[in-house]
């Protein structure tokens, strides 16, 4: 007899309650408690949880000090609308986030998502620049609000029967050295990449009408692709020569993920606004638009606004989640599990000729996955055949990528190496099963 019926019973009618907008959802488990890199459901099962709410829990589910944090901050108040009143956890927020931040990104519009976090930084960029035209790239994926969506360009599932979009959205072709046609190395990605960005400049709008170029600095949903290092710097390059907003959407990229706070520290990249979400409260609902000082200053009063944006709770715990990052040293250890977990997938890539290309940063770590003597076909039904075996021995993976095909791992930044062989060797039983 199972401790959770209602649970059990309810998850198999989950397609009559929940829209079937969400159903293509996997694996659906019923879940019942979660603690550090584990996943416990209703039927008594434990789970290696390697996808963090897909890169949110980064200091691990329920991780003691956020929750006491949040726990502490509940008995005082739980909302009151940022202006109303002002509370210590988003002013204490406030000062503390720069200290983490890229240089020059300094001031803060909180919301309470990702999507809303890029909806800050388009229209920041169109209020400031009084230009119309933004750049997004081929693979990107910013959310599902309408601007966010506009931007967007992953699958085309994701924009079928809502145009029109937001107009003045073009996409550049995104730096992804696997399957660039010109080429892997780093001079052919940035000519097919870049030289993409001046054709939109020639033919579609001229730079001197284009607000911002909106780039994750490693693509997320796209499949976790790893650009080289001068395209960032690239993009830098031509948004000061023309007066455009770099905007850097870190929402999954943050927070540790890459080894750094923000990848715009691992490439040495300055951006003019960042959005950024996830990690930032491990779980918390919170998001922001972030930039200069200067810049900020520019966004009038009564432009742009929130109600539940900075919610006293959510700010607690992501002021928490900066003291476990800092005081339990996240950033070495994921650069360390990192790179262990990269070498392993290399091994396995040795060993299993559909394993195309294994790449990653930090704990943002991928395989994509091919047809076996073809031009590198994507193979995404055996990227899903191995993203069940690893279920059905326990270790919870998720998929990327257009076709599905690319499987990708980002497991808390406090992972143990155990638990990195514990999961390299799940796969290795899962992808040896085919
Ligand atoms: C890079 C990136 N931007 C934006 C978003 C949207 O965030 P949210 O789902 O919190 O709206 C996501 C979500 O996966 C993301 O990966």
């Amino acid at each position: 007899m199972t401790e959770h019926p209602y649970l059990i019973d309810a998850a198999r009618r989950s397609g009559e309650l929940l829209v079937p907008s969400l159903a293509e959802d996997w694996p659906e488990l019923p879940a019942v408690r979660a603690e550090g890199v584990y996943l416990y459901t209703a039927d008594g099962k434990r789970y290696l949880d390697f996808t963090s709410g897909i890169a949110v829990t980064n200091v691990g589910h329920g991780h003691p000090r956020v929750l006491a944090a949040a726990r502490q901050q509940m008995e005082q108040f739980s909302h009151s609308a940022v202006g109303l009143t002002l509370h210590e956890p988003l002013l204490r927020l406030c000062e503390e986030l720069p200290k983490v931040m890229p240089p020059g990104m300094e001031m803060f519009f909180f919301g309470n998502s990702g999507a809303e976090a890029v909806e800050g930084a388009l229209k920041l960029a169109r209020y400031v620049t009084g230009r119309p035209g933004i750049i997004a790239f081929e693979g990107s994926f910013h959310g599902r609000t309408y601007g966010a969506a506009s931007v967007t360009s992953v699958k085309s599932k994701y924009r079928n029967h809502y145009e029109p979009f937001v107009p003045g959205v073009y996409f550049a072709p995104y730096a992804y050295p696997y399957r660039c046609p010109l080429g892997s190395d780093e001079a052919s990605v940035l000519e097919w990449s870049l030289g993409g960005l001046q054709r939109i400049f020639e033919r579609l709008i001229p730079p001197s009408e284009v607000a911002a170029i909106l780039v994750e600095p490693v693509q997320g949903e796209g499949g976790y692709i790893v650009p080289p290092a001068g395209f960032l710097s690239g993009l830098r390059r031509i948004c000061d020569e023309h007066g455009i907003m770099l905007i850097l959407d870190e929402v999954q990229t943050g927070f540790g993920r890459t080894g750094e706070m923000f990848a715009a520290q691992v490439f040495d990249v300055r951006p003019d606004i960042m959005a950024i979400a996830k990690g930032i409260a491990n779980g918390f609902p919170l998001g922001a638009t972030v930039a200069s000082r200067s810049l900020m200053k520019q966004w009038l009063a009564g432009s742009h606004g929130t109600t539940y944006g900075g919610n006293p709770v959510a700010c607690a715990a992501a002021l928490a989640v900066l003291e476990v990052i800092r005081e339990e040293n996240l950033l070495e250890n994921c650069s360390r599990m990192g790179a262990r977990l990269l070498e392993g997938l290399r091994r396995l890539q040795v060993k299993y000729p559909f394993i195309g290309e294994v790449r990653g940063l930090g704990l943002m770590v991928a395989l994509e996955l091919v047809v076996p003597g073809t031009d590198k076909q994507p193979d995404g039904a055996t990227a899903m055949k191995v993203l069940e075996g690893c279920l059905q021995r326990s270790l919870l993976a998720y998929m990327a990528g257009l076709h599905g095909q690319v499987i990708r791992m980002m497991p808390p930044l406090n992972i143990t190496q155990a638990q990195v062989d514990e999961a390299l060797g799940i796969l290795d039983e899962s992808l040896g099963e085919l």
